[in-house]
């Protein structure tokens, strides 16, 4: 009995960690089949927003009969819903291989399990639910910008489109792509807090007009404090101005010491600042703005970057040529 439960302890432990339903399920699941005697097992939940309860996974159904609640052969079926205060979430249920598998302990341990899972499938949905709000907080954020300022209209996307193919291409892991993806739409939210004569100034700037603008990361800096859950977000957006030498602001990092999404955004950011036509000047041609980047390959920008930018613009720009190609022929 005692191993029983210890072994139930275990999994059931799992449930905590659990912040997807998908993820949640399979750690129900898991339980289900150590039960003493189970040999079929689903998982309905409630997704977050909706009333229906989907089944999220069961085992045993092999033969094709339906793991719909109901009993097969009259054989035990435990059926427990998953209650969190007054809302049902969802609901689970075991089958016994006969009539008498299913002893006391499993019927409790059963019991336990569905109150363990209705608590962490309650915390799943919450999480879910600030994930919302925080993407949410971030797209009228850029809105903010892109309302003051016409040249960050469509700039803050393309970043954001650029830095996501150097990610790719390095392999940068999964949960450093959501910072870097929101770094990359609010890298220049600190533009918020300059003047608007000086932001949309139509002329070259003077040395002051310039160090006005490049108050700008510091800016975005201090917009973003108070957001506990930008703090990844908020490095990015002080440094993505920062050069490979050091020569860059404001505070002169260089090398590895500049974080590396910010040096990410630092190319895809030039990049489409060359490629844009801005209003004392046209745009570059493509290949000049290649040619721009890899002279800046290892003084102003981190040169495994740039190389990995650009084998992403060959392939890319390889199958927009050919899909236009067939497009034309077609
Ligand atoms: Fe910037």
């Amino acid at each position: 009995m005692l191993e029983r439960l210890k072994e139930f302890n275990r999994l059931s432990a799992a449930f905590n960690q659990a912040r997807s339903l998908p993820t949640l399920s399979d750690a129900i699941l898991a339980c289900l089949k150590q039960m003493n005697g189970c040999a079929r097992g689903g998982v309905w939940l409630r997704p977050y927003r909706s009333n229906e309860p989907v089944l999220m996974g069961s085992f045993g159904y092999d033969d094709g009969s339906s793991p719909m609640p109901q009993v097969h052969n009259a054989y035990n079926l435990l059926c427990a819903p998953l209650c969190y205060r007054e809302s049902i979430l969802g609901f689970i249920q075991a089958e016994a291989h006969d009539s008498t598998s299913f002893d006391e302990l499993s019927q409790e341990l059963f019991a336990t399990l569905a109150n363990q899972a209705a608590v962490a499938l309650e915390n799943a949905r919450l999480f879910a639910d600030v994930q919302e709000t925080y993407v949410e907080t971030i797209s009228s954020l850029a809105n903010a910008l892109e309302a003051r300022d016409n040249y960050t209209k469509g700039h803050s996307e393309r970043v954001t489109q650029y830095s996501m193919a150097i990610a790719q291409v390095i392999n940068l892991e999964s949960e450093r792509l959501q910072i870097l993806k929101h770094a990359a739409m609010l890298h220049d939210i600190g533009k918020i807090g300059i003047k608007d004569i000086i932001l949309n100034k139509n002329g070259r700037l003077t040395q002051d007009e310039r160090a006005t603008i490049e108050r700008h990361s510091v800016l975005g800096d201090l917009i973003l404090g108070p957001c506990t859950f930008l703090a990844g977000v908020q490095k990015i957006v002080l440094h993505h101005h920062e050069r490979y030498d050091g020569l860059g602001y404001p505070e002169g990092l260089s090398g590895e010491n500049i974080p590396l999404e910010a040096r990410i955004i630092a190319v895809a950011d030039s990049f489409d600042a060359m490629t844009s036509d801005r209003p004392y000047r046209q745009a570059l041609s493509l290949k000049h703005a290649i040619e721009e980047l890899q002279k800046g390959a290892g003084t102003q920008f981190d040169p495994a970057l740039v190389e990995a930018f650009l084998s992403w613009l060959s392939t890319h720009h390889l199958l927009t040529h050919i899909a236009g190609k067939a497009s034309e022929a077609a």
